[in-house]
């Protein structure tokens, strides 16, 4: 817990508008610590009268039954995600209601209604069944942010399919390790997507990845581009002609509550990705109230979260939390400098964004391009800032709420993972004061737990140690897919009995946590999550490389920088090619989120007698620091230290 250093201190405290009270869900702390209490003295009651609030076509018998590391939540009810975010509005008033707001790169413009969604969503779910996709069978979608993604995942939650969406950003390498986990059946894609006005060759990378991985059987290609692309007659098929043949009309299954939603694939501290999975009825439930309450969603707004549906947020609070709610949600498929960095504030005014969730390396950028470039822009149906996936440093915090908010928006910083489906902890913005760079109070239902190395709650305010989960919450994932016993390994046996979140953190005098960032092997690098060991076994798949050993560096941009420290087989010699050749090498496994910013030829790691590579001091090195600090005697050879120092 050494290393978050960036966070400058700032004890200000910044409170909501008396306005904003007023008009919001929960408006006061009184109420917060009431509905609090209540959700952990008999989280049956709560959490059995929101998931009311939504439609079961069978009721539970139980809200809860068992505790972790197996919860299991509403038991014996059914009812359908997508039948709740769609069928359940096109009932009421918002049938003609905008729920979702598309914008290409180019500029492009897309609305679909509630109604539009739809019908859409049950063509496409037809299509699915014509395909073969049964309830139970893995569907992958490989698309960019385009309204198509929305329809695919909520086509498939229609019919029991269980989707896993691969961000459009990884490589073929990386789409074919999570077809072949997943052993999915169809796979969706596209021509191409847009981005920072090229195009990423989607398709091109669907069919490198379809030679490895031969489980999919089928492939739906959405026309984006209109650029030419490889095609394979019986196996590929355009979006636009399966659903010119299929009909409107596709009764949403009824599942129960514990049957699997969707798998998302996310980094771990081994190479290997894990599908973390997500069942029905927790999920849904926490959703809809998070994305209710800690947006203070309301039916006029115009929602805008600029996560990628490949990733959680995506899924939570791009598409499901928002149309569960019958909000308006807008999706942008393109950078947010593209054609010029003000996209993002000239999006805001077109459409009369309300409320705008984006992550902390996005406002850094923001930043760093000046204040004249949202200066030019109105700005002023925001009410509401959100920001997620790394710590804020106070200095982005303040420049988001002065410059974006002009001083008048809540902000709420969300602190949450894959794993956890939704929000856990964050200020609510009608009841908190806010406090930069502290994510907040634990959400309804949520019991965190600060715990030092012999897994005893820390007491004294401010000290730091793992952060815990200590109660079942809703949205959690059941299990990694196909991988049980990766699942208690991974979450469960660092402190017997509870949830373990891989994060450092602290909690002040008032309650308010603070995240001090991974204590584990796992980067976060623009919002981004990697595993080191993830980079180092692209690194030696590389011939050229004998050993690497890849760790995060303090970046003012991105949160953290890749900086891989390699020694090279006998016969090649350390060059500036050979640099660049390793990023690309790394660019081309992954994708291009995990390229290295930094490598370093070596010719020796660092490591303990028992071989283990010291990444500590690896890490201190990369930040540059002159001294070493902490024990080095457990090094097999001290002089490696001063070297790799030497050779920055
Ligand atoms: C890790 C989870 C959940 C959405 C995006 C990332 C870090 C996330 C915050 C925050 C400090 C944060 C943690 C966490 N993180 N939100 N508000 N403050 N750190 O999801 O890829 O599963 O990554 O992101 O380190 O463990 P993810």
């Amino acid at each position: 817990m050494d290393r978050i250093e960036g966070v400058l201190k700032e004890e200000r405290v910044f409170y909501p508008s008396e306005a904003f009270r007023k008009q919001a869900h929960i408006g006061s702390e009184e109420e917060y610590e009431r509905l609090y209490r209540e959700s952990l003295e008999d989280p049956e009651g709560f959490w059995g009268r929101v998931a009311s609030e939504l439609h079961w076509f069978t009721p539970w018998q139980k809200v809860l039954e068992g505790d972790l590391p197996h919860p299991k939540w509403f038991v014996g009810g059914k009812t359908n995600l997508a039948f709740n975010a769609l069928d359940r509005h096109v009932q009421t008033w918002r049938r003609n209601k905008a729920a979702l707001i598309w914008e290409g790169e180019p500029g492009e413009e897309r609305v679909l209604t509630y109604h539009d969604l739809w019908r859409e969503v049950q063509r496409f779910a037809n299509v699915l069944k014509r395909l073969g996709v049964k309830k139970g069978d893995r569907v992958t979608i490989y698309l960019p942010m385009v309204p198509e993604a929305a329809i695919a995942m909520l086509a498939c939650t229609r019919i029991g399919a269980v989707h896993s969406v691969v961000f459009g950003g990884f490589s073929a390498g990386a789409l074919a390790d999570r077809i072949k986990d997943a052993e999915a059946k169809v796979l969706i894609t596209a021509d191409g997507g847009y981005r920072r006005g090229g195009i990423v060759p989607l398709k091109q990378n669907a069919d490198e990845a379809l030679k490895d991985a031969t489980s999919v059987e089928h492939v739906v290609v959405v026309r984006r581009t209109g650029e030419e692309v490889p095609w394979t007659p019986g196996r590929d098929h355009w979006w636009h002609e399966l659903m010119e043949a299929a009909s409107d009309r596709c009764e949403a299954e009824p599942m129960e509550a514990e049957e699997p939603l969707f798998i998302l694939y996310t980094s771990g501290s081994t190479g290997k990705p894990k599908g973390v999975l997500h069942t029905l009825g927790g999920y849904m439930t926490y959703v809809y109230l998070t994305t209710k309450l800690v947006f203070d969603l309301k039916d006029e707004d115009v929602y805008w979260c600029t996560a990628d549906v490949g990733w959680i947020t995506g899924h939570s609070y791009v598409v499901y939390g928002p149309l569960l709610n019958g909000a308006t949600t807008v999706m942008y498929e393109g950078a947010p400098n593209w054609p010029e960095p003000d996209r993002f504030w000239r999006i805001v005014d077109k459409y009369g964004v309300s409320i705008l969730y984006t992550a902390p390396t996005a406002i850094r950028a923001f930043m760093k391009w000046g204040e004249g470039w949202p200066l030019k822009h109105r700005l002023d149906t925001l009410r509401l800032l959100g920001t997620v996936g790394e710590p804020i440093n106070p200095e982005a915090w303040l420049w988001y709420y002065n410059v974006i908010g002009k001083g008048r928006c809540p902000i709420v910083d969300t602190w949450w993972q894959t794993e956890t489906g939704g929000i856990m902890i964050t200020t609510l913005p009608g009841a908190h004061a806010m406090k930069p760079g502290h994510a907040g109070k634990p959400f309804f239902g949520v019991k965190p737990e600060i715990l030092d190395s012999e897994h005893r709650p820390v007491e004294n305010p401010d000290e730091g140690g793992h952060l815990c989960i200590t109660r079942p919450w809703p949205s959690m994932l059941r299990t990694v897919w196909g991988d049980p016993e990766r699942f208690l390994k991974q979450y469960f046996s660092q402190h017997p009995g509870v949830y373990f979140t891989g994060d450092g953190a602290r909690r002040d005098k008032d309650g308010y946590y603070l995240i001090l960032g991974r204590v584990d092997d796992v980067l976060n690098v623009a919002g981004h999550r990697l595993g080191t060991m993830e980079i180092e076994s692209a690194l030696v798949s590389h011939p050229a490389v004998a050993e690497a050993a890849v760790v995060g560096r303090p970046d003012p941009l991105k949160g953290e920088a890749i900086v891989a420290f390699v020694t090279l087989k006998e016969g090649y010699q350390p060059s500036d090619a050979l640099r660049e050749e390793l990023k690309a090498h790394v660019a081309k496994v992954i994708g291009p989120i995990a390229r290295p910013d930094e490598v370093r030829f070596t010719d020796a790691l660092p490591k303990t007698r028992s071989g283990k590579i010291m990444r500590r001091l690896l890490r201190q090195i990369a930040a540059g620091e002159k001294e070493i600090k902490g024990d080095t005697s457990t090094l097999e050879d001290r002089s490696v230290v001063e070297r790799l120092k030497e050779g920055a």
